[in-house]
């Protein structure tokens, strides 16, 4: 695993977007699997900086999100299709048929998680899938568990990371309790893994994913037996790992 560690937010967002970028001039018909959060909103306003620059072109690319709430769809400012168009595709070239996510729409969870596997086995794997991680460790919504789930599947949120998202919504508004999202082997099937991490509050999660036990109580963990991950993380989400060691990671600090 490689491993970038830079001074701060900015530099990790457009040390991110160079990785990015270089798939997708690289690979123009990339299939990119994207993440949602805080985190990758500086990554995707870089890109749409160079895109504006005619730097970039998003014409071929096809998108796969990794997760949406159940029962939030387009409408709902807090869903993450909302926000993928919000931060990236209404900002650039990408056609909206080539950018795809959990329906959240569809209650039918069974059915709604039956509907993105078919797509993501018909699409085939991703050629970057970028991550966040929670301060559980979480990927997606992969939950700390006792077992890692494998498929797209329905999972009912911690009180963590339901806590952790109420800043996203209006006091008083309701956090959805359940999302739709990639399992692990859907996310490991990736041919490449691109995980950004950002601030103090991320540097247990990060120490304990890169440098502790692979482990499904820490979802992340599960990265270090891909063979192609590079993690992007700021001083402050590095800060705990300065004096760990692994065998299978090389760290440059930026
Ligand atoms: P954040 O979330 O980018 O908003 O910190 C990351 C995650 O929970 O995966």
């Amino acid at each position: 695993m490689r491993i970038y560690v830079t001074k701060d937010y900015a530099e990790m967002s457009r040390k991110a977007a160079n990785i990015i970028s270089a798939q997708i001039i690289i690979k123009p018909d990339s299939i990119l699997g994207l993440a949602t959060g805080s985190t990758p909103i500086g990554t995707y306003d870089q890109l749409v900086n160079w895109y504006e620059k005619g730097d970039l072109d998003f014409s071929e690319v096809v998108t796969v999100n990794l997760d949406e709430y159940r029962g939030l769809g387009p409408e709902s400012p807090q869903s993450y299709v909302y926000y993928m168009r919000h931060y990236l595709f209404d900002r650039v070239n990408i056609k909206p048929e080539n950018t795809h996510l959990p329906n959240g729409l569809n209650e039918n969870a069974e059915e709604a998680c039956n509907d993105y596997n078919e797509l993501l086995n018909k699409l085939g794997e991703q050629d970057l899938q970028i991550l966040g991680i929670g301060r559980n460790g979480h990927i997606g919504f992969n939950e700390p568990d006792e077992i890692f789930d494998q498929d797209v599947h329905c999972v009912s949120l911690t009180n963590s990371t339901i806590e952790a998202n109420k800043r996203f919504f209006e006091a008083g508004e309701e956090v959805p309790k359940y999302a739709y999202t990639m399992g692990i082997r859907s996310i490991l099937r990736a041919r490449k893994i691109l995980m950004m991490a950002s601030g103090e509050d991320k540097a247990d999660a990060v120490k304990k994913a890169f440098f502790g036990p692979v482990t499904p109580l820490v979802p992340a963990s599960i990265l270090q037996l891909h063979d192609d991950v590079i993690l992007v993380t700021d001083q402050a989400a590095y800060s705990k790992c300065a004096n760990s060691t692994h065998t299978r990671h090389t760290a440059y600090i930026l």
